[in-house]
């Protein structure tokens, strides 16, 4: 099979869909890939270390998206490129749907085979190839968190681990999933005082039994909510409902309640955000004041470590992308259910029941469309 993976276009796009590694991998399975020029750059990959790897560069988009079977990216193809894609051809990348009609329109027209990261599973339940990006936003919580928390940038003038004879900084985590416990863990691992809250006993229990003393947690009752984030000098904001925007836990009245000069990094604001002066910010201009309260809700913040979430990205990719490639899409996904979940759209139809049901689309069943 011949790999293509293009230059991301979306603005403020640093990440690419294949590193050198996955490359190198594809090239050893007996592959093509074809890799555009400067693809790499934002994440610190230069051309000669795709060539080094096997890949061949290509001078152009066009290029790429003519000569291979199959695309692997990182964000939903954008208009320009959405014209490129052909009948036969597969698509691998974050594609997110739902909420985008425009697109869903122009995919299913391209008869290409899109194959989204965010649908496809694993036996646990979860979203193997989410999760990475959600361990990353969790991880740089703390980090922005605190940079906020100087008083410099508008914060409270606080040390996370305070020093010999100072108290620690109080951190509070909304939120006990994926991205809360990497960001409580590494709150933690600087020495601040960390409380996790959550609405799952299930989730508290085993939070509890795997890290111990590590951090506090509590249930996600409001008067709990508010009991915490009075004295909390930084909070972040890490629920998730799905399939919903995120709930308001912390209204405008309460931000008067709150220590004056906190900093709230809303994670969750890429469902909305999840205390109610919360509004997307980007890494250009990632930090606003409201009532005396620092808030951080940058939507893409894998992005600010673009080179760590390339790899970790890669790593998660990598075996569903050689299964495509070895079996071809159809055979790889009648061996894997999970990868099957990922299949949104193929050959002129929608096969993802919740995007037909969020846009009032028919939808043919993937498990018909991947045996015909
Ligand atoms: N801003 C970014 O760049 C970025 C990056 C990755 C993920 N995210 C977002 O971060 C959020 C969390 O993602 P995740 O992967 O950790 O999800 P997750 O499903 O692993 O965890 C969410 C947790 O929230 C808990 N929860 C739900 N409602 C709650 C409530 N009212 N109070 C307390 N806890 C509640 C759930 O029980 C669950 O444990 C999502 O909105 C996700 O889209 C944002």
């Amino acid at each position: 099979m011949i790999i293509g993976c293009p230059k991301e276009i979306k603005p403020q796009e640093f990440r690419v869909g294949m590193t050198p590694n996955a490359a190198g991998e594809a090239v050893a399975h007996g592959h093509r890939v074809l890799i555009e020029t400067g693809a790499g750059k934002g994440a610190g990959f230069e051309d000669s270390d795709y060539t080094d790897a096997g890949a061949e560069i290509a001078g152009t988009a066009a290029d790429v998206f003519s000569t291979a079977d199959m695309i692997v990216k990182v964000k939903e193809p954008q208009p320009g490129e959405r014209k490129m894609l052909r009948e036969g051809q597969v698509l691998f990348t974050y594609l997110h749907l739902a909420p985008d009609p425009e697109q869903t329109r122009d995919l299913i027209a391209s008869g290409a085979t899109c194959i989204a990261y965010e649908t496809v599973t694993d036996d646990r339940g979860g979203l193997p190839l989410l999760a990475p990006m959600s361990e990353v936003a969790g991880r740089l919580a703390p980090q922005v968190g605190a940079w906020t928390l100087q008083k410099a940038n508008g914060g409270r003038g606080v040390l996370m681990g305070g020093v010999p004879g100072v108290g620690p900084a109080r951190v509070l985590v909304i939120g006990g999933g994926v991205v809360g416990t990497h960001a409580a863990r590494i709150a933690a691992g600087m020495g601040a005082d960390v409380t996790v809250l959550d609405r799952s006993l299930a989730r508290l229990r085993y939070l509890d039994d795997v890290f111990g003393r590590e951090f506090k947690t509590s249930y996600a009752s409001a008067g709990n909510t508010i009991e915490l984030a009075r004295a909390a000098d930084m909070i972040v904001g890490a629920v998730l409902i799905p399939g919903a925007a995120a709930p308001k836990l912390i209204s405008r009245a309460q931000l008067s309640e709150l220590k004056p000069g906190a900093a709230l990094v809303d994670v969750a604001i890429d469902q909305g955000g999840c205390f109610e002066t919360s509004r997307a910010t980007t890494h250009q201009d990632p930090v606003y004041e409201v009532d005396g309260i620092m808030h951080y809700c940058v939507a893409n913040m894998p992005g600010a470590v673009a080179r760590t979430s390339t790899i970790a990205l890669g790593n998660a990719t990598m075996p569903f992308m050689l299964a495509l490639a070895d079996k071809g899409w159809k055979q790889a996904c009648l061996d894997d259910p999970h990868l099957l979940d990922g299949l949104n759209i193929h050959a002129g139809q929608l096969t993802y029941f919740a995007v037909g049901k969020a846009l009032g689309i028919d939808v043919v069943s993937p498990s018909i469309v991947v045996k015909q």
